[in-house]
């Protein structure tokens, strides 16, 4: 056991007490944010006064030589202390003497702790952030190598219309950006710095609050001391972030899936990123996104149990909020495995093109379009509708698509079709006659990517 408080004590903690106290096996993690908090710290103590130059430059030494050592696998982070800020103190201390034991001067670990979760949290939201860039561009090189591959769209997961590959994940771009935008706005809102804050009523010192955000990169100091130590919104705004990446890791994954699957052929993920059954040989199994799939769970958890745990934590710090860390962590490091896997993925995968298309012939995806042909010859869409059905029920007891229809058989259940409804019903007119903006057809695509790209250069 060591632990920097002690003085009004009589016994030794419990060491079960102790143990269950102790934060240092998960917020060792912190150590560099730790000590760059303390470096900022005191070079705003020693220029208001509160340190001499040679203090700030001994302490600033010391604690630079511990991260060095602590870097280099020099010097490990024994968990006998209660926590990180316990043991960077303490070696300081053991290692530099009277100097160390002022470095603690108008801090409390409430605000210390405040600041360390932010200030590695702010940097996981810039490297999610280039995970999420990395698979915008993954996504948008599939699109713009297939524009014109037709596939069908569907509903009810049930073949309902003509679109193409490059609609398909244009979509997922556009969920993608908005998680481009929401992590961005997040680093807006969480970037101020709670240091100076103190245990919950600010300091006596006079601490110079708006250079220790500065020389940290913070838009400015908080303003409200309390709110300063017993703030966590910034981290259930990731989780709800992290948990919508998910989700659309998880929809996407699921069609991954759906895709690979025996039936339909449209994709075939890389060996590289399959695996293979241990009694099946003829297997090749989408492990990756099914594991992204159930991962989901998992980040969904950590928002709810951080919110659950901060629900009835009145002002300011209590200890409750010690659990918002390995939450956290977990959720971060698995949005960015799921990231970085399934963009692998992405970019390996092969997309069997002509069995897209055929899957969009043969499930009467251009019934619509058919109806419109009678439409645009001047028969009334609801009776439109009726005589494609039944030219629809006929193609199915023949076991054949609608442009595999002879002419007559057309006539027969309606005079006005001609031969040009063929043209009318091939995949590339009823893809390219939807043209307005947001849909599959070439034009209106070609708009979009150029769109995309410009996104992309400006990121
Ligand atoms: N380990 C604590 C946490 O993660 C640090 C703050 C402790 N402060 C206190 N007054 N006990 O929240």
């Amino acid at each position: 056991m060591a632990q920097l408080w002690g003085g009004r004590f009589t016994k030794e903690t419990d060491q079960l007490v102790y143990n269950f106290n102790a934060s240092i096996r998960f917020d060792k993690r912190l150590y560099a944010e730790d000590i760059r908090g303390s470096i900022a710290h005191v070079m705003m103590l020693a220029r208001q006064g509160i340190l001499t130059d040679l203090e700030k430059e001994k302490i600033i030494e010391g604690l630079e030589r511990i991260l060095d050592d602590v870097e280099k696998g020099k010097l490990e982070i024994s968990e006998q202390y209660e926590d990180i800020h316990s043991f960077v103190e303490a070696t300081l201390i053991d290692r530099i003497g009277e100097p160390g034991k002022k470095l603690h001067t108008g801090r409390s670990r409430n605000d210390q702790v405040a600041l360390d979760m932010k200030l590695y949290t702010r940097d996981e939201v810039n490297l999610l952030d280039n995970l999420i860039e990395e698979l915008l561009h993954a996504i948008l090189s599939i699109m713009e190598e297939n524009v014109d591959t037709y596939m069908p769209g569907f509903t009810h997961l049930q073949k309902a219309q003509p679109i193409t590959l490059a609609h398909h994940m244009g979509a997922y771009f556009e969920m993608f950006k908005r998680d481009h935008e929401r992590l961005r706005d997040i680093y807006k809102r969480m970037n101020t710095c709670p240091l100076g804050s103190g245990a919950l009523a600010g300091t006596t010192y006079p601490l110079d609050r708006a250079y220790t955000a500065r020389l940290l990169g913070f838009s400015g100091p908080t303003l409200n001391s309390m709110d300063g130590v017993s703030d966590r919104d910034y981290l259930l705004e990731l989780l709800a972030a992290l948990s919508i990446i998910m989700m659309h890791l998880s929809r996407f994954s699921e069609e991954v899936i759906i895709w690979n699957s025996n039936e339909y052929r449209f994709v075939e993920i890389d060996d590289a990123y399959s695996t293979g059954s241990s009694i099946m040989p003829q297997k090749k199994n989408p492990d990756i996104a099914e594991l992204v799939r159930g991962k989901t769970g998992r980040v969904y958890g950590a928002l709810q149990a951080l919110l659950v745990s901060m629900k009835g934590i009145p002002l300011a710090y209590n200890k409750d909020m010690q659990e918002d860390k390995e939450w956290a962590f977990d959720a971060i490091d698995t949005a960015k495995n799921c990231l970085t896997l399934f963009t692998g993925m992405m970019r390996t995968m092969q997309f069997n093109v002509e069995r897209m298309k055929d899957s969009a012939r043969h499930g009467f995806t251009n019934a619509t379009d058919a109806a419109d042909y009678l439409v645009n010859h001047g028969v009334a869409f609801r009776d439109a509708h009726g005589i494609v059905g039944q030219l629809v029920l006929l193609c199915i007891e023949k076991g054949i698509a609608l442009d595999e229809l002879p002419i007559e058989e057309y006539q027969k259940i309606s005079p006005v079709f001609e031969e040009d409804i063929y043209l009318a019903i091939s995949m590339e007119t009823c893809v390219n006659k939807r043209m307005t903006t947001g849909a599959p057809g070439k034009t209106a695509m070609k708009e979009t990517l150029e769109i995309y790209r410009k996104y992309m250069e400006e990121y």
